[in-house]
């Protein structure tokens, strides 16, 4: 109870330090922040020690040969980054302990996917770097997260670098715990449990991958030296949600910004959005996991950051999450013999759902094949559409049916395959015989399909709209990867196109869609990564000095 008196009082103080900022309140964050960090030098002391023991019986072990070949760890140098940006100030032998915020790391999915692979970068390119992950596991120890990591995510991390602290206030940022005001309660929430990690240990450099924007805040309050970074995969509150607030508005709040309890929520939104922004504006380094969440971001806490001169050293700044690239580029080769394998085939790969829009599709593809188009790369084969995707219940089978329908009336019967449930080896297939990939979804956020287009060497035919369109089919050296649509008959206008190239073009075009699918591999996290920790080590050392 006494600590739940000191710790709401303490969110009380920060938070009228951002609104007023006298320079008392600051001097009371820098004191309690010195409080913490001598009351956790032991720890700190314990844990670098620590790391040097596992080090030493790590190579010990390797000597004796006993870690087999798997292990890469000696790949560091042949890596990808290559150096620092600006001559060495990110130093190789940086050796200071990063704070990883990700109270559930063992969860597993795609955050937990992006945590995982920033700390294999990082210690591939930091090797003497500690990295700490302060959880709320408490029933995973660090072997069987490990072990996780590497099942899971076929992620291998160096184990004597990287450790778990372990935290006993997670349930203050589940949204159970505050059945009102949730987005607030769970951002006060996620002070307490940054204040139990700092009472663990405060870190050289402090990173959030899970959208606690706040816990960077009470870092930068306690610890002005200390440098913080965000990677954002969603904002907490976005300006969409402001918007749908209104009257006329979509998605589940809609309209509901009407009468008096709606004038009071349009009011807490709007506060609570000016907290997050003012909150975002402390952050050193911010990161997204695409342009649609980097716009959304931008538009928070630009004005903020602006004010702040935040903007002024770097901006922020998209960190496509890795996705496994690599299983298609293994799986499918790219050459001009392999050319011989393909023919005027379009690959739709979506579940059957209404968004994803197949309907249009193929009323496209109808106005295509009438317009009896002629393709110098395939003289002699008919062309076919072909619909890949999952069926999970019965309004999937009703729609599929009702798809075979239309494709009857628009006389495509012929050229148009349904595969419902492919195997992954059979999408592969696929994915080496067709020549175009095709989307329809309109605004979708990413669009991992697409990547997987592109690493199959596929030209893409996509909705002008969303992650498709800003974020992958895009130019590669100034030359284009596919073609952008928003009605049937320019998704037509774009098949013709993509299937009109001649044979040498044609592989050209795909050479450049596999390059631009190089963006989304591990390989392409990793690089942007470690320059934005450059940034982030440079800041710490120069504070350091200060
Ligand atoms: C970014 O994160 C959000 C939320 O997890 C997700 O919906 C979106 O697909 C992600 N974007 C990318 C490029 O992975
Ligand atoms: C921001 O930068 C400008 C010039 O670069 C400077 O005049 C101003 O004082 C700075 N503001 C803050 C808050 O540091
Ligand atoms: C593409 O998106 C637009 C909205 O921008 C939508 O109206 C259209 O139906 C979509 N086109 C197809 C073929 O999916």
């Amino acid at each position: 109870m006494g600590a739940f008196v000191v710790c709401l009082s303490l969110i009380v103080a920060f938070f009228l330090s951002f609104f007023f900022l006298p320079t008392a309140l600051r001097y009371a964050g820098e004191i309690l922040g010195y409080s913490l960090r001598r009351s956790c030098r032991t720890r700190r002391e314990l844990l670098l020690a620590r790391v040097a023991t596992e080090q030493k019986s790590y190579e010990a072990q390797r000597e004796k040969g006993k870690l087999g070949d798997s292990d890469d760890w000696e790949d560091i140098e042949g890596s990808t980054v290559g150096s620092s940006v600006n001559g060495g100030k990110a130093p190789k032998e940086w050796d200071g302990i990063v704070g990883f915020f990700h109270p559930f790391c063992n969860a597993g999915g795609g955050g937990e996917r992006v945590l995982w692979a920033a700390i294999r970068a990082t210690q591939r390119r930091w090797p003497e770097a500690v990295c700490v992950v302060y959880t709320g596991d408490h029933d995973a120890d660090k072997a069987q997260i490990l072990k996780r990591v590497k099942e899971r995510f076929n992620i291998h991390l160096h184990p004597p670098t990287v450790h778990f602290l372990y935290l006993t206030t997670r349930h203050y940022v589940l949204s159970s715990t505050w059945p009102r005001f949730t987005l607030l309660g769970q951002s006060l929430g996620s002070l307490i449990l940054a204040y139990d990690a700092f009472s663990l240990l405060v870190p050289d450099i402090f990173i959030d991958t899970m959208g606690y924007a706040f816990a960077l805040a009470l870092s930068s309050w306690f610890f002005p030296r200390v440098p913080t970074a965000a990677y954002v995969h969603y904002p907490t509150i976005s300006t969409d949600m402001l918007e749908s607030l209104n009257t006329g508005g979509q998605g589940i709040n809609a309209g509901t910004g009407e009468g008096a309890r709606g004038a009071l929520k349009k009011k807490y939104w709007h506060l609570f959005a000016r907290l997050y922004s003012a909150v975002g504006s402390t952050i050193d380094v911010v990161m997204t996991n695409s342009s649609w969440t980097q716009a959304h971001i931008k538009s928070l806490w630009g004005p903020y950051r602006n004010r702040r001169n935040k903007t002024t050293t770097h901006d922020i700044d998209v960190v496509f999450p890795p996705v496994a690239v690599e299983d298609v580029t293994k799986a499918v080769l790219l050459s001009p013999a392999s050319e011989k394998d393909r023919g005027p085939y379009l690959l739709y790969i979506a579940q059957f759902r209404p968004e994803k829009n197949h309907q249009l599709i193929l009323e496209a593809f109808a106005s295509f094949l009438h317009s009896h188009p002629t393709f110098p790369a395939y003289p002699s084969q008919p062309p076919k559409l072909v619909l890949i995707g999952s069926v999970r219940d019965s309004d999937d089978a009703t729609r599929v049916y009702n798809l075979r329908l239309l494709a009857h009336e628009l006389k495509i019967k012929d050229s148009v395959d349904f595969v419902c449930d492919a195997s992954w080896p059979q999408m592969l297939s696929w994915m080496r015989r067709a020549s175009v990939g095709v989307n329809g979804m309109w605004n979708e956020h990413f669009g991992i399909g697409v990547v997987e287009y592109q690493a199959a060497g596929l030209i893409s035919v996509v909705n002008d709209s969303g992650g498709p369109k800003l974020d992958i089919v895009t130019e590669v050296d100034g030359k284009p990867t596919g073609f952008h649509a928003s009605t049937a008959q320019e998704y037509a206008e774009g098949f013709r196109k993509a299937l009109g190239l001649k044979s040498d073009e044609m592989l050209k075009w795909r050479q450049r869609a596999r390059r631009s699918a190089d963006r989304f591999t591990e390989r392409g996290f990793a690089g942007r990564w470690v320059r934005n920790m450059e940034i982030l080590i440079e800041l710490q050392i120069a504070r350091a000095k200060k």
